[in-house]
This record gives C-alpha cells, sequence and structure tokens, in this order.
C-alpha cells in the first residue's frame, strides 16, 4: 500500500489525512496517510524523512515550520521544482525514481515540489472567478505571500499589487523574486502598505498570517472588489466580513488546502483528482 505523510509541529489539526482519505476513495487506491509530529529542529526532520523513504514510503507533505527546512534540505542535495524554487519552500517530497535506481541515498534523491500556489489558483478558477486581465491586490509579503505570486502571474493576471504592513518587505520580496524569475518583472508589480491599498480591484487576497487572531488589517473604507480571498479558513474571518459588507464575493481557503493536496496526490500516484467532488464529500463530511 502506498504510504504517505504529513509533517509539521503542531501536527494534531492537520486536516491532510482526511483530505487525502477522499482522494483514495474518489480514484480507488488503497493508501495510507498520517500524521507526522516532529520536534523543530532540521536533524530531527531530517531524521523523519530519511526513516520514512526508508522504509519504503511514497510522498510526504511539509506543513509550518519546516517548508524552508525542507526546500534547504532538497536544494543542497536533491532537487526543486520551479515553483519551489521561487517559493522557497516545499510542501511536497517524493524521491527521484531515476536516481533511486540508480543507487543514489535518500538525501540525493529527495525531490522537493511546492503545490500551494497552484492550489490556490485552481481553487478560484475553479469558483469561476476570472484570473485573465484580472487586477490583483495580494496582501502580505512573507512565505504565503511568496509562494502564490508566480502561479497568479502564469495564471495570466492583467496588474499586481502587493501591500504589506512593512513596505520594506514588500519591495524586497518584488525584488527577490523578479531577479529570481524571468517570469516576474520587478517593474510590474507596484508596492504599497496595506493602510495605503485604496481603490477597485477585481480581486484581492490575504495572504498575511493575521486570520482569526484578534487583530485586524488596516484595509481602507475605499478599499472595493469583485471577489475577495482569505488564505487561511475558518467562519468570520474579519478581512472577508469587510468585503460581504461591500457586496463582493468572497472565499476562505479551505478550497486551497484540498487543492494543494490534490496536486501532491497526483504527484505521488499519477491519478488525477476530481477537486469539485472531493470537495463537495469534504463539506458533507464535516457539515
Ligand atoms: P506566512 O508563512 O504565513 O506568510 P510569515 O512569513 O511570518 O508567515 O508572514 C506573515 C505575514 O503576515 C507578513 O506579511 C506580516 O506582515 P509584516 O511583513 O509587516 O510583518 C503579516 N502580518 C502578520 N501579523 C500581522 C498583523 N497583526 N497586521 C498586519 N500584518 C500582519
Amino acid at each position: 500500500i502506498p504510504h504517505f505523510i504529513v509533517i509539521g509541529n503542531p501536527i494534531v489539526h492537520s486536516k491532510s489525512p482526511e483530505i487525502h482519505q477522499v482522494f483514495a476513495a474518489q480514484t480507488g487506491l488503497d493508501t495510507r496517510y498520517e500524521q507526522q509530529y516532529c520536534p523543530d529542529d532540521t536533524e530531527s526532520f531530517m531524521a523523519v524523512v530519511e526513516a520514512f523513504f526508508h522504509g519504503g514510503g511514497v510522498g510526504t507533505n511539509v506543513t509550518v515550520p519546516f517548508k524552508q527546512v525542507a526546500y534547504e534540505a532538497c536544494v543542497a542535495r536533491g532537487g526543486v521544482s520551479e515553483h519551489a524554487k521561487i517559493a522557497g519552500a516545499v510542501n511536497t517530497l517524493l524521491l527521484n525514481k531515476d536516481k533511486v535506481k540508480n543507487g543514489s541515498s535518500v538525501k540525493d534523491a529527495l525531490y522537493g515540489d511546492n503545490t500551494d500556489g497552484q492550489g490556490l489558483v485552481n481553487h478560484i478558477m475553479s469558483l469561476g472567478w476570472p484570473l485573465e486581465h484580472a487586477k490583483v491586490a495580494l496582501i502580505g509579503s512573507g512565505g504565503a505571500a511568496r509562494g502564490v505570486i508566480l502561479p497568479l502571474i502564469q495564471a495570466g493576471i492583467g496588474q499586481l499589487t502587493l501591500a504589506n504592513r512593512t513596505l520594506n518587505k514588500a519591495e524586497t520580496l518584488v525584488a527577490e523574486l523578479s531577479t529570481a524569475s524571468p517570469t516576474i518583472h520587478k517593474h510590474d508589480i507596484n508596492t504599497c502598505t496595506t493602510a495605503e491599498l485604496t481603490g477597485q480591484f477585481d480581486l484581492i487576497i490575504n495572504a498575511t498570517s493575521i486570520g482569526l487572531s484578534g487583530d485586524t488589517l488596516p484595509l481602507s473604507y475605499d478599499l472595493n472588489c469583485d471577489y475577495a480571498y482569505d488564505m487561511m479558513y475558518g467562519r468570520a474571518l474579519p478581512f472577508l466580513q469587510h468585503f460581504v459588507a461591500r457586496g463582493a464575493q468572497t472565499s476562505d481557503g479551505y478550497g486551497m488546502l484540498i487543492g494543494q493536496a490534490a496536486l501532491s496526490f497526483e504527484r505521488w500516484t499519477g491519478h488525477a483528482i476530481d477537486v469539485t467532488q472531493a470537495t463537495a464529500v469534504l463539506k458533507k463530511q464535516s457539515a
């Protein structure tokens, strides 16, 4: 039976096992997917990864706080996908089969991918929200924002504004990404502070870690959009409420979570997932 795990700390609240169980049922594959707790240090993470693949495991998801550690490990010895490289983070690990065949160690055969950004784009498209030529604002400049900029540009958006509490972090991120990817042009991305973000956008995405914490973003009274997306999930997200009050369509990030999981499953098994069907099943289960 193909064996998968998700490595994180904390890990007990991870919804990935439940999501992957629905994928297994949909594809008719007999798989095993488990949560794996790991102490928060690089040595422990690498020990968990090596033991898992030595034991015949097929693939792992990587979540907070190990996405950067996983990236460093893949860059140092194995390899990474273009999306992982631009994101500077890995959420999906597998072994390069050719390298394994040629006798490489697990460390040398590790391959890291990042499906978070494409998972977001796929979810937005499945909602029927237009991305092509869209005027988009992305709020936040941490790891979550970094991972979605290239997939958004590849989806054909027309204009991108990156807003952040700390303007300098937004500017640095744009400079770094435009150096790292020929697809990302520095002068095509506007930057401003979150409080300065005003006007009408087609789509506004919250990629800050603010979520359901007591804090709220200083959103301008004059900030409007047709579609608002919060990469966090849960009820009554303050960011979404701001735009519900202004008549926008909104979505939380639960579909992105399913979307990134579906892409990981496809990388590992070669079986495509009908995300719409899987989402319907998961919604029914949690209702
Ligand atoms: P993640 O991996 O979730 O992106 P991160 O790399 O720590 O986490 O980035 C957190 C992001 O949320 C940053 O953009 C941060 O803004 P700063 O760069 O100014 O720190 C933003 N953020 C976190 N808490 C916030 C708050 N209370 N108000 C506004 N922005 C906040």
